[in-house]
């Protein structure tokens, strides 16, 4: 047994398989998909070969041309991290059928009922799989080390429409004979099914796999990108002008990076319980309904998406241990492309944001440093518990380092011949570390390179953002501790991203009545940009305003985004002598629960059995 990565079964003495053919059966009353994969290695393989699986049921598996079963073990415990450990033997084979059944708690899927969608009409599924939940929908190599290219069948009902990231290659009747034994032929040809088929050329690690099912509909905003959602004229038309400025950041990232690889840029809004802001899912993004406010800012989140178009697809990290090259990178290049579309003030006003988010996750892992570095041992940790702005924003700090050192030319000329030298392929640190010091030659000398990828905390040359609007945003906060509200014309143009940065910076807890003077001057309880209202709510359960926690109820209820639950109940139970507070969080969690994405769900869990 010789592993790749902590949070795989994969072996590196076995191949790697190169290709996946998926058909699936979409069995809406049961929550669960019938399916059968095809995995194909490149060559006739004889011997053992270890997949991945979570809450997958198994039936068999079989030599794809003499449909013989072939021998195969589940792992009988599974573990807590990786999930069960699927062994399978060959005897000179170079591919091989395995039929399963998803479970209804597969931590990728969400299942929303009809009532739990914006049209109260239909189901609606979609898939999650980053950092590892792949192997929750098919077993495979779940590694970012490996890449795949696919193809998928899918069988649905015919009043629904299926989108991935994939490119569609035709919807149409259910054909005889191409079940695959993924469901008996007479159920996959049923009648009021349809399917749509997809096909991915592209090499993609496995938690880009992405798929939804439901009533969905779509607006064009532009040649090569269609806004999709549940089919409900006010979203759609909202995100659609929302997102109208998507082709111009594509060609900028162009500019910056290099050809855009992946043909189509689609977006996807979810329902309200998707768990992130967005996900990169390569052709078709995913993003949160919560980054449509009508005033551009979603375009942020867009950035931040498509940049992974470059860094995290084309170039893909080896392991979560090496989650900085991705998302270090992708913070970079989403503040370059919102500088060259937005401006200078709010690439700088982002930067501050990020500043504040890292120092208070380092603050977070006081007593774990080891999640204060870039590069980190992830041995036995779920990486989903660990998820932080450290990644990102030290990350960002690294390449801006870099690019401060060399100057912007010379670092814009580096990052398009990175991306050139590693498409399609998935490094790590010692990599990347490799290429900087071949092409910038003396860099060792000038950045403690080992510092920045090994050390904790954060490094003496890290760099505080320094602009007008930032240092005065922040100046303003220090006043607020000395009893100062800010006036309103100094607040006059403020939006969003001002006032989060504002209420990020002021002090943890504060004398409640200063918070409901606060928010009966601005009224940021009820704002409608969740980044505002959590964070003036945050503050508020932090300082016991317990006039506010009605709206705590109601934000925790309407959204499933981590990003929100988990500041709202960590406030909530972190500290002593917060009985009402943790009553109160464990009754939102039995109530709301259910209408989480699983992975929030384990988030949620985690964070009140660590307090509670
Ligand atoms: N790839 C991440 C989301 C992710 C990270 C999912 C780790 C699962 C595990 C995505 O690109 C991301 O960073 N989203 C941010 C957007 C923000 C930085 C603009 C989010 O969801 O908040
Ligand atoms: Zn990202």
């Amino acid at each position: 047994m010789a592993p790749i990565d902590p949070h795989s079964f994969t072996d590196s003495t076995h191949p790697l398989a190169t290709h996946l053919s998926l058909s699936l059966y979409f069995d809406f009353s049961s929550s669960t998909i019938s399916a059968a994969a095809l995995i194909s290695l490149p060559t006739a393989y004889t011997g053992p070969i270890s997949l991945d699986a979570r809450s997958l049921s198994i039936t068999a598996v079989l030599d794809p041309i003499t449909k013989t079963p072939l021998p195969f073990s589940l792992s009988s415990e599974p573990d807590p991290i990786k999930g069960h450990h699927l062994t399978i033997s060959l005897s000179k084979n170079s591919s091989f059928l395995i039929l399963y059944r998803t479970s209804p708690f597969s931590s990728a899927l969400q299942w929303l009922s009809p009532p739990q969608t914006f049209n109260k009409t239909s189901p609606f599924v979609y898939t999650q799989c980053q950092s590892i939940h792949a192997r929750s929908i098919f077993p495979c190599q779940d590694t970012p080390a490996a890449r795949i290219c696919y193809s998928a069948r899918i069988n649905i009902p015919r009043q629904l429409s299926a989108v991935m990231s994939a490119r569609h290659v035709e919807r149409r009747p259910p054909a005889s004979g191409e079940a695959a034994m993924a469901c008996e032929d007479a159920i996959w040809c049923a009648e009021g099914r349809v399917v749509e088929e997809f096909v991915m050329e592209q090499p993609i690690p496995p938690y880009l796999f992405a798929f939804a099912v439901g009533e969905i509909g779509y607006r064009e905003v532009g040649p090569r990108t269609r806004v999709y959602s549940e089919s409900v004229p006010a979203v759609l038309d909202a995100a659609a002008r929302e997102f109208a400025g998507t082709e111009d950041m594509i060609r900028q990232g162009e500019k910056l990076f290099g050809p855009y690889e992946w043909e189509r840029f689609d977006l996807l809004v979810l329902p309200p319980s998707f768990p992130y802001g967005g996900m990169e899912n390569p052709r078709m993004v995913f993003l949160t309904p919560t980054v449509i406010k009508g005033d551009a800012t979603g375009a942020q989140v867009v950035a931040h998406e498509l940049a992974h178009s470059w860094t995290g697809n084309l170039i893909t990290n080896k392991s979560n241990e090496h989650f900085w090259l991705n998302e270090g990178f992708t913070t970079y290049a989403e503040r370059r492309i919102v500088e060259a579309v937005q401006g200078e003030d709010r690439a700088a006003l982002n930067i501050g944001i990020g500043w504040k988010g890292l120092n208070d996750d380092m603050e977070r892992f006081k007593d774990n440093l080891e999640f204060t570095k870039l590069k980190t041992n992830q041995e036995g940790v779920d990486p989903d518990d660990v998820y932080s702005q450290v990644p990102y924003e030290k990350g960002f700090q690294f390449l801006w380092r870099i690019e401060r050192q060399i100057g912007r030319p010379a670092f814009d000329e580096f990052t398009k011949k990175y991306i050139a030298t590693f498409k399609f392929q998935s490094i790590d640190t010692e990599m990347f570390l490799n290429f900087l010091k071949a092409n910038i030659p003396g860099i060792e000398k000038e950045i403690d390179l080992e510092l920045w990828t090994e050390g904790t905390g954060i490094p003496p040359d890290a760099f505080e953002p320094v602009s007008n609007i930032y240092m005065k945003i922040v100046s303003l906060a220090n006043e607020f501790k000395l009893g100062r509200m800010p006036r309103e014309d100094e607040v006059a143009d403020w939006h969003g991203q001002e006032w989060e940065l504002y209420l990020e910076n002021l002090p943890k807890s504060v004398e409640a009545s200063q918070i409901s003077a606060l928010d009966a001057h601005y009224r940021l309880a009820e704002s409608k940009d969740y980044e505002v209202k959590v964070a003036f709510l945050q503050l508020a359960i932090s300082s016991r305003c317990r006039d506010y926690y009605g709206e705590v109820e109601k934000t925790l209820k309407e959204v499933g985004r981590m990003k929100y639950l988990r500041p709202l109940y960590t406030a909530l139970v972190q500290g002593s002598g917060k009985e009402e507070e943790k009553i109160l969080a464990k009754r939102l969690f039995a109530e709301t629960r259910d209408c989480y994405h699983p992975i929030a769900q384990g988030v949620v869990e985690s964070i009140l059995s660590k307090h509670l």
